[in-house]
């Protein structure tokens, strides 16, 4: 009988001292068994079929076999558990997705560091120049510089909005946003109604860190799911806020669209982060540029007709 079976690494040191080989057998018999090896980082070996009869003969309890945990593997094996297929289609009109694993522990990390000593308070664009508002929003912001994760994580976004909009599409410098207790950021859209050339046309909120309990991203024109099985991505139990609350999962994002196809504002994709009560939320904005977009005809008054 075998079974696969995560080994940190002393154990494996234990097993080949307790059968007592001399050094050059003991290689010998790993590098006989180097084919069952699939994973071996610094502290653990994930042996595929891994013969019980071993672990009774050396002593060891099979109960201390696991699955490796994966914060301990590297990068490369990082990225082989994770799928690659793993979006859900949250709704059609406006089109929002939910992409689970969006970034990867490590480059959370590297994102994380990259943004030290840059935040700085937030600003809010109603008009043409930017100014802090805290009764709009209060969080800090970091613009980040490229370099190859920052670029990576823009070309995965683009991807996924599928370059409509053609070659020029782009993304904006990616910002980290973290938000304290208290922070928050209110309703807004991220299109912008003042220019006539160029806009956001889709949104990715990333969640980097999510240790705290509120700052949801909510929309409140969004409807709730009925599915139950949407309540591990969305807030189900939230009865202060109308509409839908995506949870600040880590590693996760949300992606919508700021148009309808034809060109127009959509209105229902306004959103706000809900206010952190406890805890910390870094989030990381990005934002995905038309630098051809402009306004469909017609489009100044149907705002006005919107009220906005
Ligand atoms: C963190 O960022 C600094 C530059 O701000 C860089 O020198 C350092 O290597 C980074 N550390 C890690 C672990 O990425
Ligand atoms: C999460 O927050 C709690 C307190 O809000 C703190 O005790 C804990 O260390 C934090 N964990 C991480 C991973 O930051
Ligand atoms: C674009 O489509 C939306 C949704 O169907 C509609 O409300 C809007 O009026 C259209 N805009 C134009 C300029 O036709």
């Amino acid at each position: 009988m075998s079974k696969s079976a995560c080994v940190p690494m002393h154990l494996v040191r234990r097993l080949l001292s307790e059968l007592r080989l001399a050094p050059t057998i003991a290689v010998g018999i790993l590098a006989a068994i180097i084919g069952m090896v699939s994973i071996s980082s610094g502290n653990w070996v994930l042996i595929r079929h891994f013969p019980s009869g071993w672990a009774r003969a050396a002593g060891l309890d099979l109960g201390v076999l696991f699955s490796c945990p994966t914060t301990s593997i590297g990068p490369s094996s990082t990225s082989q558990h994770r799928a690659s297929a793993d979006i859900q289609v949250f709704s059609l009109d406006p089109l929002v997705l939910y992409i689970h694993n969006f970034v990867s522990q490590d480059e959370i990390s590297h994102l994380l560091n990259a943004s030290v000593g840059k935040f700085e308070p937030s600003r809010v664009w109603w008009g043409a120049d930017g100014e802090i508002d805290p009764q709009s929003r209060i969080s800090d912001t970091a613009i980040l510089d490229s370099d190859d994760v920052t670029e990576q994580i823009k070309q995965r976004a683009l991807r996924i909005q599928g370059w409509k909009g053609g070659k020029s599409t782009y993304s904006q410098p990616l910002r980290a946003q973290r938000y304290g207790v208290g922070g928050f950021y209110t309703f807004h859209y991220d299109w912008d109604k003042a220019v006539k050339r160029g806009n956001r046309v889709a949104t990715l909120m990333v969640y980097l860190v999510g240790n705290c309990s509120g700052g949801g991203t909510n929309f409140p024109e969004l409807q709730r799911p009925d599915d139950a099985r949407w309540c591990e991505v969305v807030d189900c139990d939230d009865g202060d806020y109308e509409g839908v609350t995506f949870k600040p999962t880590v590693g996760a994002a949300v992606y919508w669209e700021n148009m309808h196809p034809n060109g127009s504002f959509h209105m229902g994709v306004e959103h706000a982060a809900l206010p952190v009560k406890s805890g910390e939320k870094v989030g990381l904005n990005i934002w995905l540029w038309d630098p051809e977009w402009t306004p469909p005809p017609g489009e100044a008054e149907r705002l006005i007709g919107a009220g906005l």
